[in-house]
């Protein structure tokens, strides 16, 4: 269901009040207010934004067999082969022995290859070729069955070293489908061996090693100011051997092995630093950078002191790496691998959740980071990870953080109850809040894929969810003298089944298609739409949640509204403070039915709708839709 039409009346002096003052603004609004969270997780980058489409394409996923390939059938055999590395990031290759030809190789892709018509593919490939075999490699994008072939190309006779030949495909009048494979042949019988295989389609910006395209036009339209990166727990890794190490994830792919993250599976790190940032540089946003700061979730964690010494120097180079000017060590080396310009940074998050940390070492280890980046950069603000409502002993004490991530999943209706508080109680002379996660789920928290598949809900939620989502971001906007950030998490999920680890999710998609959930477009309607000036809102006998603000330049008042009642609510809207309103305003709705969700089948079910509501006065009543959410952008003076 779509959303319904915006109505106004004469206002009456029993209905339920909101009252706006106009005239004196209590603040300025964060900047930096809504962004994104992101980490490898649910296929978020490999099979996600990143645009490679080959599964395990070095061959490193599982050691004891080459998942995701498969032999063409014939008289050919594969095996894993370390003792043929292509270098020390690409120890293993894939040997095929062919009695008899042609012979080959097929991978299936994450969950299938996608064809679209018309378009432009680049293959690549690592290659050797045993005494006795000569010839090239042909390489197709081929339906499942192998019946049809949408592009096909040959590449240069291998020879008896490593070498890397590239190909373009290029496929013609075909009907989509991720029912494909890429399939790499020889018409000769002999031995090969292969390694680092790679297939992408068109990225953002044309960017090689770049982004699936649809995924970041979704970000893009949310317009976020920051992007909260690496991690979450992918940050921490399982145990500190399995940590991000940015050093491990820049220059040529070939020369990334690649990590297991946390989640179950293994990382390629094609989506690695400089791709991180570039993410923020397309988006225009900058990045948070959160720094490994020596705790992983299996609990164990480096001792403050000498012991801490090497993470928090790595820390500072990865903050040279992306601030540094070209003359330094890291800068130096971020020009070398395309970029030469530093990217802006404001906040560095020293680690993840340590609040897990029951050795409490985390006060000591923070005010070790914090010390060597505030001598190093004194402009840059160190966030806690550590929260408000953590229990005294666990948050940092010995430094006054200038901010602290507080996480929040939560029950849709614990969102629309407690938002009306929340942050209104806590202590403006306390260091800022930066919501670094935060989701509401409709049912039960279900993270697991197995459990969201026993209860056959999609990973993404409904619009229950983003009620209780928008009742919580209309709390952090009213309140963002001091909520100075906040994202949603997670970003992504690839919908396949075995393909994601957590709900809910907030984007969908499998290999060809993409949508947004409720969530989706509730965040986008708040993030694109704020002012500058914060406002003070008071409510009166309703149980419609606002926040508002103004934007100076164009003195536009922002005003929103959360109406989580199966019923619609007149509301009188008390504008104080105000010269003039303009008689018409603009009104941006998303309203549906509570269990209503978007899918892949139907992305669009639940969309905002734009509308005129015409009648405005500086007190004027307004239908707030039942289940809905409201942006109403009135020209003031
Ligand atoms: O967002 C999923 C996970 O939730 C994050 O990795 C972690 O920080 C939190 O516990």
């Amino acid at each position: 269901m779509l959303a319904l039409a915006a109505s106004v009346a004469g206002a009456h002096a029993d209905d339920p009040t909101i009252t706006i003052d106009a005239g004196n603004p209590v603040g300025k609004v964060s900047p930096l207010l809504y962004g994104l969270m992101t980490e490898e997780i649910n296929h978020c980058y490999d099979g996600g934004l990143y645009a490679e489409l080959v599964q395990n394409r070095a061959f490193l996923d599982d050691p004891r067999t080459p998942v995701r390939w498969s032999v063409l059938p014939g008289g050919a055999t594969i095996t894993l082969d370390t003792n043929q590395p292509v270098n020390s990031a690409l120890p293993v290759s894939l040997r095929l022995d062919a009695q008899t030809a042609p012979a080959g190789i097929a991978n299936e892709g994450y969950w299938g290859i996608p064809v679209q018509p018309n378009t432009t593919y680049h293959a690549s490939f690592f290659a050797k070729a045993a005494p006795g075999f000569s010839g090239p490699v042909t390489v197709a994008i081929q339906s499942d069955d192998g019946a049809t072939t949408y592009a096909q190309a040959v590449s240069q006779p291998l020879t008896a070293g490593w070498t890397q030949y590239a190909v373009t495909l290029q496929t013609g009048n075909c009907t989509s489908t991720d029912k494909a494979r890429l399939v790499l042949t020889i018409q000769k019988p002999g031995t090969v061996w292969f390694s680092l295989v790679s297939l992408f389609p068109p990225t953002w910006n044309n960017q090689p090693n770049g982004f699936r395209k649809d995924l970041m036009q979704m970000l893009v339209d949310m317009k976020p100011r920051f992007l909260r990166l690496p991690g979450g727990n992918y940050l921490e890794g399982d145990t500190i051997d399995k940590r991000f190490q940015f050093k491990n994830t820049i220059g040529p792919i070939s020369q990334r092995a690649g990590h297991q993250g946390p989640w179950g599976y293994r990382s390629t790190d094609g989506l690695g630093m400089l791709e991180f940032l570039r993410w923020c540089e397309d988006m225009g946003a900058e990045p948070v950078l959160a720094v490994y700061a020596g705790y992983s979730l299996g609990g164990m964690h480096v001792n403050p002191g000498s012991d801490l010494d090497p993470y928090v120097q790595d820390a500072l180079d990865e903050i040279e790496y992306v601030t540094g000017p070209v003359t330094s060590k890291w800068g130096a080396q971020r020009a070398k691998d395309g970029h030469p310009a530093p990217f802006k940074l404001h906040y560095v998050e020293i680690g993840n959740e340590d609040w897990f940390d029951r050795t409490h070492s985390y006060d000591a280890r923070f005010a070790q980071f914090y010390d060597a980046i505030k001598d190093h950069y004194p402009q840059l603000l160190c966030i806690s990870t550590v929260g408000n409502e953590q229990p005294a002993e666990k948050r940092v004490s010995s430094r006054k953080p200038d901010a602290v991530d507080e996480h929040y999943y939560r029950r849709y209706t614990e969102f629309i109850q407690d938002s009306p508080t929340h942050f209104e109680k806590y202590d403006r002379n306390g260091p800022r809040v930066f919501v670094g996660e935060w989701a509401s789920y409709e049912t039960e928290f279900v993270p697991w894929d197995s459990r969201t598949k026993a209860l056959n809900i999609l990973p993404t939620p409904n619009m229950n969810a983003a009620l209780g989502d928008a009742a919580l971001m209309a709390a952090m906007e009213r309140n963002s003298d001091i909520v100075v950030m906040n994202c949603y998490a997670p970003l992504f999920v690839n919908i396949n089944q075995g393909a994601y680890q957590w709900r809910p999710d907030l984007i969908g998609y499998d290999a060809l298609h993409c949508y947004g959930s409720p969530s989706y477009y509730a965040i986008t309607m708040f993030s694109r739409n704020i002012g500058d000036q914060l406002l003070k809102v008071s409510t009166a006998d309703t149980a419609v949640q606002a926040c508002a603000t103004r934007d100076s330049a164009t003195g536009t008042l922002i005003i929103k509204l959360v109406n989580p009642q199966s019923t619609e609510e007149k509301v009188k809207l008390d504008i104080q403070g105000a010269q003039s309103v303009a008689p018409t305003a603009d009104a941006l709705t998303l309203a549906a039915e509570p269990d209503a969700t978007n899918s892949i089948d139907e992305p669009r079910k639940v969309v905002p709708v734009s509308s005129q509501v015409s009648g405005v006065r500086p007190t004027f009543t307004y239908s707030a839709p039942a289940n809905s959410i409201t942006v109403l952008g009135i020209k003031s003076r």
